[in-house]
C-alpha cells in the first residue's frame, strides 16, 4: 500500500506533465483576472512565454471579443461555465486566430480562479486542408510521373533512329534529322524534370545558414542588381540533418520565383527560426527549423494559389510550372513541409524541417528571444 502523500505527489507530477503535453492551450486567471499560468501550448498560441504573460490582464487578450471581465467575474461568482466558439483573437496585426474558448471556475489554494481552454479552429481547418492538398498533390504527381515515364522510352528510340538516319541521308537532309534530335533532347529534359528528383537523399548534419548563403551567392551572381537580399538569421540554430544539395535546390527554386515575379528592384528576405509544436502532414512535431523566404512583390496570382505546388501549374508565360513541385518533393524527402501565404506585397514561403533530436537545452535560445 502506498501512502496518501505518495499518491498525492504522483498525482501532482502527472498533472504537471499532462499540462505540458496537452495540445489544447490552457490558461489560468486569478480572481483579479490576471494570468497566473499558461501551459506550453498556450505559450505557443499567444507567442509569449509564461514569464512574459504572468500578471497580464485577460482583457488585453480578449479585446473586442464576447469574453469580457463582467462575464468572467460572473463565472467566478456563480461557477456557471461557458463556451464561446468563433472567438477571433487579435494579438497584433499579423497574428490573429479563431478559437473556441471554454471558461470554467476552479479553486487553487482556496481561492477561486478561472480556467480557460482554447481550441484553435482555424488551425484545425488549415490542417485538414493541408492534408487534403497533400493527397491531391501526390495523386497529380504520380499521374504525371507515370505519363513522363511512358514518354521517355519511345523518345530515346526516336532520338536513336534519327541519329542512325542522319548517317544515311544527304548533308542537306541532315538539317531535318538534327532538328528531330534537338527537339527530342528538349523533351527529354522536360520529362526528366517531370519525373523529379530520383536519388535518395544523402542525409548529414549541416549548418542551414551555410546552405542558404550558397543560394544567396548563386542568385547574386546572375541577377544581383534586381533585388535586395536581406538576411534575418537566428544564429543559435542547431545543425540540421539534411541533404545539402537537395535543400539548396529547393530554396533556389523558391528564391528564383521571387526574383522572376517582378521587374523592379524589390526585397527578398531569408529568415530562419526555431519553431515549436508544428503540424507536418497531420503529424505533430515538437521542434522544427523554419526557413522563410519572403518577398514584397505582387503576390501569387489568386487563380493558382490552391494548386500552386502541383506539377505544371505556372503563372508565367514561359514557365514550366515545375519549380515548386520539385521543391515540394525535395522537402518531403526530408519529412518536412513547404507552405505558402501570399497577398499583394507579401509572399512568404515556409520550409519546416523537423528536428530529430532535441538540442541539449530544452528551450532553444531563439525561442526564448522570440517569446
Ligand atoms: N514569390 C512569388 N511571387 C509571385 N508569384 C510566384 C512566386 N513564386 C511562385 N509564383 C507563381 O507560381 C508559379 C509556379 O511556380 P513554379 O516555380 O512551380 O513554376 P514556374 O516558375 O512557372 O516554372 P519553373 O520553375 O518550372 O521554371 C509561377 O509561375 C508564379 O506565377
Ligand atoms: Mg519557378
Amino acid at each position: 500500500m502506498h501512502s496518501r502523500s505518495y499518491i498525492q505527489e504522483q498525482k501532482l507530477s502527472y498533472q504537471q506533465s499532462l499540462a505540458n503535453q496537452l495540445v489544447t492551450a490552457v490558461i489560468i486567471l486569478n480572481a483579479e483576472l490576471a494570468i497566473v499560468y499558461a501551459n506550453p501550448a498556450a505559450e505557443a498560441l499567444l507567442n509569449k512565454s509564461l514569464y512574459r504573460l504572468y500578471n497580464t490582464a485577460a482583457e488585453s487578450i480578449f479585446a473586442k471579443t464576447s469574453i469580457n471581465s463582467t462575464r468572467l467575474k460572473q463565472l467566478i461568482a456563480t461557477g456557471q461555465e461557458f463556451t464561446d466558439s468563433d472567438i477571433v483573437i487579435e494579438l497584433n496585426e499579423s497574428h490573429r486566430f479563431t478559437a473556441e474558448v471554454t471558461a470554467s471556475s476552479v479553486e487553487f489554494a482556496q481561492t477561486p480562479h478561472v480556467l480557460l481552454e482554447f481550441k484553435q479552429i482555424d488551425q484545425q481547418k488549415q490542417i485538414s486542408l493541408e492534408v487534403f492538398q497533400h493527397q491531391q498533390w501526390l495523386a497529380a504527381r504520380d499521374l504525371i510521373k507515370g505519363l513522363a515515364h511512358e514518354i521517355k522510352n519511345p523518345l530515346a528510340g526516336l532520338r536513336g533512329a534519327a541519329q542512325l538516319l542522319s548517317k544515311e541521308v544527304s548533308e542537306e537532309q541532315q538539317e531535318y534529322t538534327s532538328m528531330i534530335i534537338e527537339q527530342a533532347d528538349r523533351l527529354t529534359n522536360l520529362v526528366d524534370r517531370l519525373l523529379g528528383p530520383n536519388q535518395l537523399p544523402q542525409i548529414k548534419a549541416h549548418n542551414i545558414h551555410g546552405i542558404l548563403e550558397k543560394v544567396c551567392q548563386l542568385v547574386s551572381y546572375s541577377n544581383g542588381q534586381k533585388f535586395h537580399l536581406l538576411r534575418d538569421y537566428d544564429p543559435s540554430l542547431p545543425q540540421v540533418e539534411c541533404d545539402q544539395e537537395k535543400l539548396q535546390q529547393a530554396v533556389l527554386n523558391i528564391v528564383n520565383n521571387a526574383i522572376q515575379a517582378i521587374d523592379e528592384i524589390h526585397d527578398i528576405t531569408i529568415k530562419t527560426r526555431i519553431a515549436s509544436n508544428k503540424t507536418i502532414h497531420g503529424k505533430r512535431v515538437k521542434l522544427a527549423v523554419q526557413i522563410s523566404i519572403i518577398d514584397n512583390g505582387p503576390g501569387i496570382p489568386s487563380k493558382i494559389q490552391d494548386t500552386l505546388f502541383y506539377p505544371m501549374v505556372s503563372g508565367r508565360s514561359n514557365g514550366t510550372g515545375l519549380g515548386l513541385s520539385i521543391a515540394q518533393t525535395l522537402i518531403n524527402q526530408h519529412q518536412g513541409k513547404l507552405s505558402c501565404h501570399s497577398r499583394p506585397g507579401h509572399t512568404e514561403f515556409t520550409i519546416l524541417l523537423p528536428l530529430k533530436q532535441q538540442p541539449l537545452n530544452q528551450t532553444p535560445l531563439s525561442q526564448e528571444n522570440e517569446l
